[in-house]
């Protein structure tokens, strides 16, 4: 299973890679703007310290203007994936720019029926919100479920990314279901470190 860290902020990105277990990292424009930074600048120093996919997000809505964007974003290193909201627009956006060859992370997805359709536009990363359904009453996690069975019958290549993920729960449930990727803040990324029994065991 891959592990993302959800954060654009470039000292907690530095601290995590030495870990060595950090294979990418998804940003927004909340998590950059509470950076205080250039958008451009931060994607691309995150982008020089962390190897694999970034995702950088459009804010655009509408498809000329999100398509402009994205290769725009795309064009500011060679490992960003640019991140297009579930939209009718948004999945015409991941089309296009799946066939340039820009990878693209379609985020905001709350139902199985919208990751079949990411999938068929070709998404590089689906991103289903676990903790949102949680947060009004629904199982996160079924969804999760839903959608890897859902590729492996068809042998759709999207990986799907566990996104608004809040738990070390959420981690073991989403890699016992088999999904690809998780996306974790990093509180939540330290939290998979800490048992009980190792500290007792320490002392
Ligand atoms: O991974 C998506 C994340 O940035 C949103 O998380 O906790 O605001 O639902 P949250």
């Amino acid at each position: 299973m891959k592990l993302f860290v959800d954060t654009a902020n470039l000292a907690e990105i530095e601290a995590l890679v030495p870990l060595g277990i950090i294979d990418g990292v998804t940003t927004n424009p909340s998590l950059i703007s509470k950076q205080g930074a250039d958008m451009a600048e931060t994607i691309k120093a995150i982008c020089s310290i962390v190897k694999g996919p970034v995702s950088a997000e459009v804010t655009a809505t509408e498809f000329s203007k999100m398509l402009e964007e994205g290769k725009y974003l795309a064009s500011l290193a060679k490992n960003v994936a640019v991140k297009v909201p579930l939209t009718v627009d948004g999945l015409k956006t991941c089309r296009a720019l799946r066939e340039q060859g820009t990878m693209v992370n379609v985020t905001l997805c709350f139902s199985a029926a919208q990751a079949l359709l990411a999938a068929k536009a070709e998404a590089t990363f689906i991103s289903p919100f676990v903790g949102r359904l949680d947060d009004i009453g629904e199982k996160g996690m079924d969804l999760i479920d839903d959608i890897v069975v859902m590729y492996e019958n068809y042998g759709f290549d999207t990986e799907v990314l566990v996104a608004s993920v809040r738990t070390k729960q959420h981690i073991i449930d989403a890699a016992v279901i088999g999904a690809h990727v998780a996306t974790l803040p990093p509180k939540v990324i330290y939290d998979l470190y800490e048992h009980p029994l190792t500290d007792k065991g320490l002392k």
